[in-house]
């Protein structure tokens, strides 16, 4: 599959409803019809024998390396080889919060050490370092960050000054969710690590969404979800730590394989469904067959024309670096939409009841903004279409 070949005619690959100009690809992920048939294919195996695939195919909790691969190791290899890291280093776990969560749950805080949040930053993560924080007599700073129309080194500089002496650890996210910026993480995390400080990254949209090679960001910990853009069933996400870090990273589920390394530790979290994660490979691979970075380039190029309509449709233009977007573009409407929480729901409502467009919708003290998600479902006529209901939303 090429670009010429992406559209909304693709909409027959999904189970979307096609009335729907669907923008939101980026709020929870839409799963391909290839994908779920081999899903389900995967519970189906399962169901045959299911002693036999819990007991002894799915996880080896001994951390032994059994010569037979337990599933989630062939799995787990199945992921990495998409995201430039190792299998060893890399485990599932259900979402990017979960992982968020194992890392802070059980990172050996002392009193008095410093978490370093940012205010782009997912509220429920920021709540966990919140919750740590209070558990070990931690403090939590918070670096503010432009929302929109500030520069690549700007966000590097940001958060170098912010990092002090009581930082041990820095979350910050790949790719922000509202406001959609890929940002420098390579620079950042270098900034952070000379003075001192540990990265954690959550880039829970960044897999099947940009370019993704973990280990040359040079991060402490990683966690992303393959539920977004990576094509995978829902509830899927991984979870890469530094060699250095496995010893004292554990699930927030303690289970059979404690203290035999992490793999034992994340791959056998009681009894649940393996199947989303045992279908990861599959679904990365199918991103990649339908044409990976040109797949990318496609998605990351319509959502930029779609924001550039919008902001032309109203006179202004957008500011934003487009090297800070990958396949989610934020954009600003006029002062005349509203500005608050309310105005952001009634509108994004409207939007959809109205005109049938499923666009997550934020509010803003300069003006209500939009964050238009692309995918290869998606072409021109969907940005004409929410350009067309703006127009007469603003009447
Ligand atoms: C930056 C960021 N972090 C975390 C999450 C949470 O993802 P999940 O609910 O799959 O854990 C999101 C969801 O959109 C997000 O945008």
């Amino acid at each position: 599959m090429n670009t010429g070949h992406y559209g909304r005619h693709l909409l027959a690959e999904w189970m979307l409803d096609p009335s729907v100009a669907y923008l939101n690809h980026g709020t929870v992920g839409a799963t391909p019809r290839r994908v779920m048939a081999e899903y389900r294919r995967i519970q189906d195996a399962i169901e045959r024998q299911p002693a036999q695939f819990q007991l002894r195919e799915l996880a080896d909790v001994e951390g032994r390396g059994d010569p037979s691969r337990p599933h989630m190791r062939v799995a787990a290899e199945g992921v990495a080889r998409h995201l430039g890291c190792r299998a060893d280093d890399l485990v599932f776990v259900d979402n990017a919060t979960t992982g968020v969560n194992a890392v802070l749950r059980s990172f050996p805080f002392g009193a008095g050490d410093e978490i370093l949040v940012t205010s782009l930053g997912y509220g429920a993560v920021t709540s966990t370092a919140r919750y740590v924080a209070r558990e070990h007599g931690c403090t939590v700073a918070t670096v503010d960050l432009p929302p929109h129309d500030a520069t690549p080194d700007d966000y590097v500089d940001l958060v170098a000054a912010a990092v002090g002496p009581r930082t041990r650890i820095v979350l910050v996210d790949h790719i922000t969710s509202q406001t959609a910026l890929v940002l420098p993480l390579a620079r950042i995390a270098a900034a952070c690590r000379a003075k001192g400080a540990l990265v954690l990254v959550d880039a829970a949209h960044s897999p099947g969404a940009i370019d993704v090679d973990i280990e040359s960001y040079g991060v402490d910990w990683y966690t992303a979800n393959l539920h977004k853009w990576g094509f995978a069933p829902r509830s899927c996400g991984i979870l890469w730590a530094r060699p250095e870090h496995h010893a004292s990273l554990h699930p927030t589920v303690i289970s059979w394989g404690l203290g035999n390394g992490i793999a034992a530790e994340f791959d056998l979290l009681g009894t649940r469904d393996p199947a989303p994660f045992l279908a990861a490979p599959f679904a990365l691979d199918l991103v990649e067959e339908w044409g990976g970075p040109l797949l990318r380039r496609h998605n990351h190029d319509l959502a930029m024309e779609g924001a550039r309509m919008v902001e032309a449709e109203f006179g202004r233009a957008l500011r934003t670096p487009e090297e800070l977007f990958g396949p989610m573009v934020n954009v600003g409407v006029p002062h005349r939409f509203g500005t608050t929480k309310d105005e952001a729901v009634a509108l994004q409502r409207r939007l959809l009841a109205v005109h049938g467009i499923e666009v997550p919708v934020f509010g803003d003290t300069e003006g209500l903004r939009l964050r238009i998600s692309a995918q290869i479902y998606n072409d021109r006529s969907d940005m004409e279409r929410l350009v067309a209901a703006l127009r007469k939303e603003a009447r």
